[in-house]
């Protein structure tokens, strides 16, 4: 396995194997893997033949008051990892590559971002976009993968490519959850062992939200109702939002069907913000 660290090196590469007939599938992250990382690996094996993982902090999709400083990382094991699941380059760029001096581009998707993490987090989707667009371009990835437990994140990326015509394939990845039911995720390890009882809570949300709308309960302001009473008897949580969305739109539903998602992001304690969602009618 390679670990390539200049955007020219990159491209120099992917379109050496483009040009021996390769389709390149990318799978970009923040890196500090875990078993959701390593599955949409294994889905890029499955849907390319050399696979690039890109492991980027990206800053310009944090907030002020975010944790970009305190993200956790172990660049020694997450290459172990990758190199395990027979990937073929890891792309590590430093930041003063990715946004030399000068930098004052951005990609911005409207309205799809408004609403839900965007409320909470002005600029972050900006963020997210216009880095993507810039793996996609070193790359020259045929396909990309992404993972359902951002899901707003993966609806940001397919109206983008959309939009801007962009010629590459987006693979979503279902929602890789630990064996009690929390949701993977790089930030989970900020959590303390009483606050990790608590994040089961957005699980066992969702798992009641189920329960209720196949038992007959389809109006979603009876549900949210619920699922917050819920969230809020557990010490120290905080909603961001509790959200009803149809599952392609992502607006807001009044009724469940078959199309509703149920979306979700609770602050514990004031310092870890955990995300999840599922289909309400399986
Ligand atoms: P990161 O949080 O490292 O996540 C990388 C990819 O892994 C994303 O597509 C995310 O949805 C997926 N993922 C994380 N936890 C998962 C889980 N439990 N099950 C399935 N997939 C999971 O998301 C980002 O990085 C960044 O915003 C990025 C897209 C790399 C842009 O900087």
């Amino acid at each position: 396995m390679k670990v390539i660290r200049v955007p020219g090196d990159m491209t120099a590469w992917a379109r050496e194997q483009a040009a021996g007939g390769s389709r390149i599938g990318l799978v970009p992250t923040m890196g500090y893997f875990h078993e959701g990382h390593l599955s949409l690996m294994r889905m890029a094996r499955a849907h390319a033949d050399r696979v690039i993982v890109s492991l980027f902090v990206n800053p310009i999709q944090f907030g002020p008051n975010e944790d970009l400083e305190a993200y956790p990382s172990d660049f020694e094991r997450d290459c172990h990892l990758a190199e395990l699941e027979e990937v073929d380059v890891v792309f590590a760029p430093a930041v003063e590559d990715m946004y030399p001096e000068g930098f004052q581009t951005t990609v911005s998707v409207s309205d799809i971002t408004q609403h839900l993490c965007g409320a909470d987090r002005p600029g972050h989707f900006d963020g997210v976009a216009t880095v993507l667009t810039k793996l996609f371009h070193i790359t020259g990835a045929d396909c990309a993968v992404f993972g359902e437990k951002d899901y707003q994140q993966l609806a940001v990326i397919r109206r983008m490519v959309r939009d801007l015509n962009t010629d590459i394939e987006i693979i979503g990845h279902s929602i890789v959850r630990e064996s009690d039911g929390l949701a993977m995720s790089s930030r989970n390890i900020y959590l303390d062992k009483t606050e990790r009882v608590t994040a089961l809570c957005l699980f066992a949300s969702l798992a009641m939200a189920r329960s209720d709308a196949k038992a007959g309960m389809l109006d979603t302001k009876e549900l949210a109702k619920i699922v917050r009473d819920h969230i809020l008897s557990f010490p120290g949580t905080e909603i961001d939002y509790i959200e009803f969305v149809d599952c392609l739109s992502l607006k807001p539903v009044q009724r469940v069907n078959k199309t509703t998602l149920l979306t979700l992001a609770v602050r514990i304690n004031g310092k870890v913000r955990l995300i999840d969602n599922g289909l309400v009618l399986q």
